[in-house]
């Protein structure tokens, strides 16, 4: 889909769409059309009772005065609220709106009553933005168009208004954060027969075009550096582990670091505690945390951000075979510290173990966060909408969940205590890599922070936002590249030069 700004020109012909505020009060060049048409938009938004809340439309066809036309009038709620958000929402509807007709192009008159309060153009950026976002399709392996979910794919959207450079320029950023999120999306939708551990990594060496410098660690490098809790997740698969490092030095003049750790299985069928058939394709996405990792050093280089970034992503394939992790193994980390295998399928936390001693150790980042589809207890905390946040320092957090908050991404802070931190224990070895029953998600936390040597952390289990099964604003339903937008954010307010 190309979007385009320009000056505005109202067609004749064609889709527009014209916003409609609260009380059902048309935008000003909407009243213009209006009077043209002889009121016939006034007299449609009254006949349908139209509310003018966020997302609302209607559409009327072939007004006097514009019989070649279209118009689509999408609400857009209160004006005093507006803010980027909300625009993003405007930007879905449209293009829901759109997909459900048969045109491929659609000029939006981008002026919203009232809008004073907020700049105009970053609305409009925004609108796009989140028509950008919500237009993704996953369709790579569609060979037919199936009558029945015939949405056209729109090809082009022209945004009209006053300053349509402003606006472009303010977009230009926007459209980099959608390419990595759309990076993520399509690498979390590839299936995994063709999704390999080499086929990601490969994934990875685009971003070289970018600027971003990409190093693939195979099995033998990894054995040198001891990562065996990694290595024994994939021993039962044919598929070679690899690990990827990706950096991006935007910023010469400072040291500082931000480490980006994400878990890469790119299937998980448990192992040898093999996971029940029904659900397993899900499993798919299993290397979701990773898909973010790299969406978002894809944002960050897109954009040139002035930052210093480091992704670090485990890719293993987690098989049962002849070769396969028994429960019962015990694997000394490349950490020095020992984890007796109790289950399996556990195998998330086996692969950021070595993960995040490699990267604390290597980069000496200031602080250091993973993404990972860790555990199905998230999911029973928080069900599909907010991810799990745990972390080391609270400060460090809070800013976190304050970019979550700023880009609709939603975390909630879970607890850390020494008391959990027991429960992982082994009389075996150091620690086992499962606790007891309840609270699984925050022993798999605690099993992480053992390998944070002390420096700042967060960990973001992602395990219930990573896939949506629904279409929910701007994102949708399938792949949804939890985390890419959040630690843009992130890195835009605190770790760029400005
Ligand atoms: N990849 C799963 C977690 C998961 C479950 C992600 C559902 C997405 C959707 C993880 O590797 C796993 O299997 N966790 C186990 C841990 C258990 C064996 C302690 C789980 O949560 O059941
Ligand atoms: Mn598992
Ligand atoms: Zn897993």
């Amino acid at each position: 889909m190309r979007i385009s700004f320009g000056a505005p020109k109202i067609p004749t012909r064609g889709i527009i769409v014209l916003f409609v505020s609260k009380g059902g009060k048309l935008s000003q060049v909407g009243q213009n059309i209006d009077q043209t048409c002889k009121g016939a938009l006034k007299r449609s938004l009254k006949v349908a009772n139209f509310e003018a809340k966020l997302g609302d439309k209607i559409t009327v066809f072939a007004p006097s005065g514009y019989t070649n036309a279209t118009f689509i009038l999408v609400g857009v709620g209160e004006s005093k609220q507006y803010n980027e958000l909300r625009a993003q929402k405007v930007g879905a509807a449209i293009i829901e709106a759109l997909q459900s007709s048969k045109e491929l192009t659609a000029v939006i008159m981008s002026e919203i009553q009232n809008s004073s309060l907020v700049d105009n153009t970053l609305l409009a950026a925004n609108i796009a933005f989140g028509a950008r976002l919500r237009s993704y399709a996953y369709e790579k392996y569609k060979t037919k168009k199936e009558s029945s979910d015939q949405k056209s794919s729109i090809k082009k959207l022209t945004f009209m208004l006053d300053r349509p450079n402003i606006a472009r320029k303010k977009f230009e950023g926007l459209s980099k954060i959608a390419d990595g999120v759309d990076f993520a999306r399509d690498l979390v939708s590839e299936p995994s027969n063709i999704k390999t551990p080499k086929w990601m990594a490969q994934q990875c060496r685009k971003l070289s075009r970018l600027g971003v410098k990409v190093e693939v660690l195979g099995e033998t490098q990894m054995k040198k550096l001891q990562m065996n809790a990694l290595l024994g997740v994939g021993q039962g698969s044919v598929n070679e582990s690899q690990c990827v490092i990706m950096s991006w030095n935007g910023n010469k003049e400072s040291k500082k670091t931000l480490g980006l750790i994400g878990k890469g299985v790119t299937f998980d069928t448990g192992g040898i505690s093999l996971k029940p058939a029904n659900g397993m394709e899900e499993m798919i996405w299993d290397m979701g945390g990773a898909g973010s990792v790299i969406g978002t050093m894809c944002s960050i280089a897109g954009r040139n951000a002035k930052a210093n970034v480091v992704g670090v992503v485990g890719l293993v394939e987690n098989m049962p075979d002849g070769n396969a992790q028994r429960p019962g193994d015990i694997v000394k980390s490349m950490s020095g510290q020992t984890i007796e295998v109790i289950n399996t399928d556990a195998e998330g936390r086996l692969v950021l173990a070595d993960l995040l001693w490699y990267a604390q150790k290597r980069f000496k980042p200031a602080a250091m966060i993973d993404l990972a589809t860790l555990t199905g207890a998230i999911m029973v905390a928080l069900g599909r909408e907010y991810a799990g946040l745990y972390t080391s320092n609270e400060a460090f957090g809070q800013k976190i969940i304050a970019a979550g908050k700023c880009v609709n991404e939603k975390l909630w802070h879970m607890p850390l205590d020494p008391e959990y931190d027991k429960q992982i224990n082994s009389p075996r070895a150091d620690m086992k890599n499962i606790g007891p029953r309840w609270g699984g998600s925050i022993t798999a936390a605690q099993f992480l922070q053992r390998f944070t040597n002390g420096i700042d952390w967060a960990h973001l289990d992602i395990a219930g936002v990573a896939w949506s099964d629904k279409n929910k604003d701007t994102m949708e339903k399938g792949a949804t590249a939890f985390g890419v937008r959040t630690l843009d954010q992130l890195i835009q307010d605190h770790y760029e030069l400005k």
